[in-house]
Order: C-alpha cells, then sequence, then structure tokens
C-alpha cells in the first residue's frame, strides 16, 4: 500500500539551530540566553552550529539525492531585521534568495516558518512576548517576507509550536529568554503569541501575489488507548484535549481551540481573560493546512488514566518513549476536533550517533524508529485522515537547543569541528521509502 499520489516527504530545520553565522545577523534572544552559565548543556551556543549559511548548497544537494521533494526551513527574524523593525538587512534577504532560488531550481517546494524561537533580543529587551507590540512587529515582519517572495513561496507556517516557546521560554525557563513567569503575567505572553498567528495570517495574505497556504506547527499532549474498544478510543480522544493544569502549555488544546475554533474551554479560562474580545475576529483565521509536531504519546486505559510505562520501555536518548500509535490516533483526533489537512512538521528521534570504523554512520534506531511510525501513519491515512506530507526532523544534525550538540537527530551527521556531512543508513532507508510513496514500508 502507498501514502496518496500527491503526498509530499521532506525534511525540515531550522535558522538558529543550523545557520550559524552570528556577525550577519542581529542578536537574539538564544544567543543571550547561551552565554548564561549552566543554560545549555557543555555551555554549547548556536554561534557557529551547522555553518548552514555557508554550506547551504551541500545541505539541498543531499535533500535532491535523497528524492524529498519539500523543506522546511525558518527564517530567522534577526537576520532580516537586526532590531526586530526597521529596515531591512539586505544581506540576510539575499541569503534566503539563493536558498530558494536554488530549492525552486532542484524542484523541491520551500516550507518557510516564520518564527522558530529566534526572537530579535531587541525586542525581548523590550517585554519579548509579554508585550503586545511583539505581535503587531511579528506580523509585520511576516507581511514584510510574503511580499519578498511572492512570487516564489507558497506555504507558510507562522509560529513554530508556541507550547514550547511560551512553556520554556517564559515559563519553566529552560529555553530562552529563561523566564519564569506564573498566572497571569504568563498566559498574558500566549495571548500575545495567539494575536501574532492571527496578525500574520493577514498580514501573509495580503502581501501575497499568488496563492498561499498557511497553518501553523502545534505540539502536545496526544493520547492513544490501551485497548482497542470504543470506550478507550473516546477516553483517549478526550484525554489528549485536557488541560493538565501545572503543564497547561504542553496542550494542542490552548493553541488550536483558540486559533481554529475560535474560543477556549473553561479550564482555560485564565487565558481567556487575559484576551481582549475584539481580539478573537484577527486570531481565529481561515487557515489551510495544521502542522503537527509528534514525538510520542501516552497510553491511556478506559477511564482515560495515565497506563504506567513499563520496565525498560523503547525510549530515545532524550529518554523519550518510543510510541508509533500516537500517529494513528493522536492525529486521528485532531482531525475529529479540528477538520483540518495536516502535515506532520517534525517527527524524528535523537540518538547518540557516532562515526563507525567503516566511515559511514549506522543508525538501526532510527530506522527502527521511523519504520514504527511511518507505518502507524500510512495506517492513519488510510483511515481517511488527510494527511498532505511528512518532514523528518531534522535534515541535519543541528544545536538542540538547550541539549547543545549532544543529541542527534539528523537525516545527515554533521561532524562538528570539521563541518562534514555524511549520510546516515537512515537516510538512504528513507530515501528507499519515499521513492516507493511508502509502498516498501
Ligand atoms: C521540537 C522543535 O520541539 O523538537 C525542534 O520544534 C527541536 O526545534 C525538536 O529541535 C527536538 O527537541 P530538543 O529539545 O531536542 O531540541
Amino acid at each position: 500500500m502507498e501514502f496518496s499520489k500527491d503526498f509530499v516527504w521532506g525534511a525540515a530545520s531550522s535558522s538558529y539551530q543550523t545557520e550559524g553565522d552570528r556577525e550577519g545577523r542581529g542578536d537574539s534572544i538564544w544567543d543571550e540566553f547561551c552565554e548564561r552559565p549552566g543554560a545549555i548543556r557543555n555551555g554549547e551556543t548556536g554561534e557557529f552550529a551547522c555553518d548552514g549559511l555557508r554550506r547551504y548548497r551541500e545541505d539541498v544537494h543531499h535533500l535532491k539525492q535523497l528524492g524529498l521533494t519539500a523543506y522546511r526551513f525558518s527564517i530567522s527574524w534577526p537576520r532580516i531585521f537586526p532590531e526586530g523593525r526597521g529596515v531591512p538587512n539586505q544581506e540576510g534577504l539575499a541569503y534566503y534568495d539563493r536558498l530558494i532560488e536554488l530549492l525552486l531550481k532542484e524542484g523541491i517546494v520551500p516550507h518557510v516558518t516564520l518564527y522558530h524561537w529566534d526572537l530579535p533580543l531587541a525586542l525581548e529587551r523590550e517585554g519579548g512576548w509579554r508585550n503586545r507590540d511583539t505581535a503587531l512587529a511579528f506580523a509585520d515582519f511576516a507581511g514584510f517576507m510574503a511580499q519578498h517572495f511572492s512570487d516564489r513561496v507558497q506555504h507558510y507556517c507562522t509560529l513554530n509550536e508556541p507550547q514550547c516557546f511560551i512553556g520554556l521560554g517564559y515559563g519553566t525557563g529552560e529555553h530562552a529568554p529563561g523566564a519564569t513567569l506564573k498566572g497571569s503575567e504568563l498566559f498574558t505572553c500566549a495571548a500575545n503569541a495567539l494575536l501574532a498567528h492571527g496578525l500574520a495570517v493577514q498580514a501573509i495574505r495580503e502581501a501575497s501575489t499568488k496563492s498561499v497556504q498557511v497553518g501553523a506547527a502545534s505540539t502536545g499532549k496526544l493520547c492513544y488507548p490501551l485497548h482497542n474498544t470504543v470506550e478507550n478510543q473516546a477516553a483517549a480522544e478526550a484525554a489528549s484535549f485536557q488541560i493538565d493544569e501545572n503543564e497547561w502549555w504542553f496542550s494542542h488544546t490552548w493553541f488550536l481551540d483558540a486559533i481554529l475554533l475560535g474560543s477556549l474551554p473553561p479550564a482555560m479560562q485564565a487565558l481567556t481573560d487575559c484576551i481582549p474580545s475584539e481580539d478573537w475576529e484577527t486570531i481565529c483565521q481561515p487557515l489551510d493546512f495544521l502542522g503537527i509536531n509528534v514525538y510520542n504519546g501516552i497510553q491511556v486505559d478506559e477511564n482515560g488514566d495515565y497506563v504506567e510505562r513499563i520496565t525498560g520501555y523503547p525510549r530515545t536518548s532524550l529518554k523519550w518513549p518510543v510510541t508509533p500509535q500516537v500517529m494513528r490516533y493522536g492525529l486521528r483526533w485532531l482531525y475529529q476536533r479540528y477538520h483540518m489537512p495536516m502535515y506532520i512538521t517534525e517527527n524524528g528521534q535523537a540518538s547518540n550517533d557516532r562515526i563507525y570504523l567503516d566511515g559511514k554512520v549506522h543508525d538501526l534506531d532510527r530506522i527502527d524508529f521511523l519504520h514504527r511510525y511511518l507505518l502507524e501513519l500510512r495506517d492513519c491515512c488510510s483511515e481517511g485522515v488527510p494527511i498532505k506530507g511528512y518532514f523528518h526532523w531534522s535534515l541535519t544534525d543541528n544545536f538542540e537547543w538547550n541539549n547543545g550538540y549532544d543529541e542527534r537527530m539528523g537525516l545527515i551527521f554533521v561532524h562538528y569541528p570539521t563541518q562534514r556531512r555524511i549520510r546516515k543508513d537512515s537516510a538512504e532507508w528513507y530515501a528507499g521509502i519515499v521513492q516507493s510513496n511508502g509502498r516498501l514500508l
């Protein structure tokens, strides 16, 4: 069995995690955060990352060789507007022009994400996501980019995972800018992110001369059933959207209910209270697709209670559990709630990959992970859930935020001291799956 004829196979990356070249742009909140003692494992930073800015041709060459037809990457806001707004940096624009032109020449469709967490530091100094003006500045940036790319880019994600940049960035402090806000201060950040999304959708549509597909990339808790009974499935579906009070931010619900349904459940009243009623119309804009970043899920029983994981359960090097069933069930629940076509905008696993004596990178565990998750994804599609495409996270190993460079998630290994790229076994395996449109799974 195959995926649909027009199924999109791609890989993903983000600007701060790969580009390097700090001199060529304004600082982002991550530059400052990385300088904080203890913030990042081994004290590493994204200053050089994968040197993507200079090596993008090589990376596009790998995409092409693997037979991928789409590339999801993000635009570094401070590379375009070093101060967050004002005069655009022509060299920054020229870089993305070169990248996009090369992709198009190779027949690879660019999927542009406008915010993958690298907020200009200058805007953080004005309050960052605490400040409503950040939403307005983001919309200006989004509209500017859409106008600039209007003859070349047709797919946009506004925000990547507000769950993480709000929850981890302003709540737990594990991510930049490392704030630990509580109560209404944190909800205000979330409200500003929702507004930023809505304003950006409007700005992108207004600025584009050709038809565009606009969405956002969401992540969060998803549950799957212990038993395949109607009752247990219903319990898993309900649990997926239930808000965990202490971790409300790690739910699809607050973000997707707001932007797609135009309201929030009673458990999110505190967030509703932070949203001026006149903002709702802006926040809830018609979208063309939903991006879902999916890594793992939680098993629940008929009562919706979490099932304890077995001793020694399978997990990745980040200790994230391997739960392929989340693909089949979680995506179904999302479709039943939001009725939107979806792209898997991220999926993959972290490993401590290394170069073997034969000079290759044998990452059997990643192949097994992908095989299991893609089988479940295929089942999900055959059950009628409209999945338009799959982007592996990530194309190359990169700067994994507070985990630094220890964790490798790429199809392509990066030897950081030399920046040499080596295609892992999983890349070759994935290329075979792509070529057969999933028939070989
Ligand atoms: C996703 C992010 O949450 O997870 C990616 O969108 C990130 O940018 C990926 O790289 C892996 O997470 P981590 O914590 O290892 O960086």
